[in-house]
């Protein structure tokens, strides 16, 4: 079988500790380059992985090398530049969470990749996970009665990630579109992606940057601005066309205990739901039951990554595409309600 050939974009921390690992497990891929504005990056993940090709842009890596699909690592101002790029040069696209630092950007990757024709897939690895997996296809069956609301958490202590996570220009945000995104998005998928129709939300910095001994933090590369303009927390309510509710809280440092995980209300039984396993609140016999399912342990990456291979194959349509780019966009629209409705004080439509 012909091998799928990736190019990634940005050589920093996913890329070199997630995507590029668990590419070595997938068969039929092969990483022929892979690009940073900083090229010395590339060059050290291009030696590391024994890539064949390293670029100090997007735009060389597309005309110096021959793909059939782009995998977007950058910071995520970057992921609307790489995308247009990608799909103007008729790649499919793999792209990290968030979309894009703006719902503006989002709309205007959407449109270049709907007027190219090509592939494009929002890795989010929530969705990959075997828990979330399992829990997604009880709900399909009904298992859940109908599922009306849903809690989501991201929440920790002193875990502000360095460097360009915490500079709005490169990031577009703060937790909310960092980490809220995992957890909002999980508990949408459970609810079944309804369409979003209004946002009540906050958001805070009180905390700032921190010297608290004795705690680890993501270690992003620094941005050339080096600001630190973003919000520490962010909490509120979505609400959807077909009635049902998300309460989400995430933080990257607050003063309360660390919390990550979310919940789901049916007519007929609830969850919660961990990383590998879950919960289910329901009745057996007529008597309240609490159930709790262990799942198998799976790298969620490797999942994912591996469905991106299959749909770029074709082995996947795009109907059964697990995260297409209509629904990443509504995604981009919730993340954008939460920071309007912050900076109006009330509760604001969400627009597409
Ligand atoms: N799936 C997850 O759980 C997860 C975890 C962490 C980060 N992420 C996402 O991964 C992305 C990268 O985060 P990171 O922690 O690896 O950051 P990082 O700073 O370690 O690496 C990003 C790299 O992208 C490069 N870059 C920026 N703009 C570029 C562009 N236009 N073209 C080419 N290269 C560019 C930077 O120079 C940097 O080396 C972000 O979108 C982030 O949200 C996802």
């Amino acid at each position: 079988m012909k091998k799928i050939r990736i190019g990634i974009c940005g050589a920093g921390n996913i890329a070199t500790s997630m995507h590029l690992p668990s590419y070595e497990k997938i068969d039929d891929v092969e990483i022929v380059a892979i690009c940073d504005i900083t090229i010395e990056r590339a060059k050290a993940a291009a030696e590391k992985f024994n890539i064949p090709h390293y670029f100090g842009s997007v735009d060389e890596m597309l005309a110096g090398c021959e793909i059939d699909a782009v995998d977007i690592c950058t910071w995520n101002d970057g992921h609307k530049t790489c995308t247009i790029a990608a799909a103007r040069a008729g790649k499919d696209i793999c792209c990290e969470k968030p979309m894009a630092a703006s719902l503006a950007d989002a709309k205007e990757m959407y449109d270049e990749v709907k007027k190219a024709g090509v592939k494009f897939m929002l890795a989010v690895p929530n969705r990959w996970t075997r828990a979330n997996e399992v829990i997604r296809e009880m709900v399909d069956n009904g298992d859940f009665g109908d599922v009306y609301l849903a809690r989501a958490h991201y929440i920790r202590r002193r875990g502000t990630p360095t460097g360009w996570f915490t500079d709005k220009k490169h990031s577009g945000g703060g937790p909310v579109i960092d980490i809220g995104v995992h957890c909002i998005d999980a508990a949408w998928n459970l609810l079944g992606c309804p369409k979003p129709v209004t946002v009540s939300a906050m958001t805070a910095a009180p905390i700032g940057e921190f010297k608290t001994k004795g705690v680890s933090r993501w270690q992003g590369n620094p941005s050339p601005e080096g600001n630190f303009d973003t919000e520490d927390s962010g909490a509120g309510c979505v609400r959807f066309e077909n009635g049902a509710m998300i309460l989400f809280e995430c933080a990257w440092a607050i003063n309360g205990p660390e919390k990550n995980g979310i919940q789901i209300y049916g007519s007929k039984a609830g969850a919660v739901v961990l990383q590998d396993k879950f919960k289910i609140y329901g009745e057996t016999g007529g008597f309240l039951s609490d159930n709790e399912v262990t799942v198998a342990k799976q790298n969620a990456g490797v999942n994912e990554l591996t469905y991106f291979a299959k749909y770029v194959r074709g082995d996947i349509s795009e109907a059964e595409n697990r995260y297409p780019i209509e629904k990443a966009v509504q995604m981009q629209s919730i993340l954008q309600g939460i920071y309007d409705s912050a900076a109006a004080g009330e509760e604001v439509e969400i627009k597409l």
